[in-house]
């Protein structure tokens, strides 16, 4: 793995060599922040060596590099889900790969499903932690030093002063945000009812099918991490009928202005 993340890394900069700041990892629906990055390179998945390659319709697949309020950024415009049939280590795979191109901190978006009974259809969330349920640990197996080490201290995943400033840009822009534990669950399928409900008295506010794998990974390395999701449907009685796909990059779509702001002024100002 070690040695597949340098030889990535070098394909990369042998083609691009501007050392990023930050890495973003844009979620459903939340594709278009690439109009906020100043792009100055930018590579399909398929060309880059021992990338997976996305499947997921709303997901394009390209690595972005450019400049977001004057910083430097790397930003994945879509992501590997573990319901795609990819291993948890080829999933947080491109999150090694940003590590070692430069970045110190990593912006995860995702969509998500409410739980909790403040929420409503297009907020915005900020993750403050999560619980992970998902079936296989990305980092199960021999512990490569060099990334990190083997037992990792999870006490905060989800930077504290990122989090505190997205509060302020928020209130200055009259953005409305709540934060909130997200749920990490294998999907594909939405869930049930009942699992909704396990999910809410497990103590979490929303649940989703992403970032939680990638957080880990990150933090194994020491990367300051901040989430965001946005709730694209509510898990209780007289919405669950409504979930489709195209529902949810409908509702994450409603958000996007707003995401767009906090995201890019939470990297330029902080
Ligand atoms: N569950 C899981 N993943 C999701 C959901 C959900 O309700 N909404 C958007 N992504």
């Amino acid at each position: 793995m070690w040695d597949q993340v340098q030889e990535t890394v070098q394909f990369i900069q042998s083609k691009f060599n501007t050392v990023p700041e930050y890495g973003i990892i844009l979620g459903s629906g939340l594709g278009n922040f690439t109009e906020d990055i100043i792009i100055e390179y930018s590579i399909p998945y398929s060309e880059i060596p021992n990338f997976p390659v996305s499947t997921v319709v709303g997901h394009q697949g390209k690595l972005i590099f450019g400049k977001v309020g004057g910083k430097n950024v790397v930003a994945m415009q879509g992501r590997f889900h573990y319901y795609e049939g990819y291993s948890m280590q080829e999933v947080t795979f491109p999150v090694r790969v940003m590590k070692y191109l430069g970045i110190q901190k990593l912006i995860v978006s995702n969509a998500s499903g409410g739980v909790n009974p403040d929420y409503e259809i297009g907020g915005i969330i900020l993750i403050k932690d999560h619980i992970n349920f998902t079936p296989e640990h990305p980092l199960r197996g021999k512990n490569d030093e060099r990334f990190g080490p083997r037992f990792v201290n999870m006490s905060e995943p989800y930077s504290l002063k990122m989090i505190a400033k997205a509060k302020e840009i928020a209130a200055a822009n009259a953005i409305k945000v709540q934060d909130g534990i997200y749920f990490g669950l294998q999907g594909p399928t939405f869930e049930t009812l009942a699992e909704y409900n396990m999910v809410y008295r497990m103590g979490a506010d929303c649940v989703g099918m992403s970032t939680v794998p990638e957080v880990i990974v990150a933090r194994h390395m020491s990367l300051e991490t901040f989430g965001l999701s946005v709730i694209t449907d509510i898990g209780r009685d007289g919405f669950l009928e409504t979930i489709s796909h195209e529902e949810v990059l409908e509702a994450a779509k409603m958000a996007e202005p707003k995401v767009r702001l906090l995201i890019k002024n939470l990297i330029e100002g902080y």
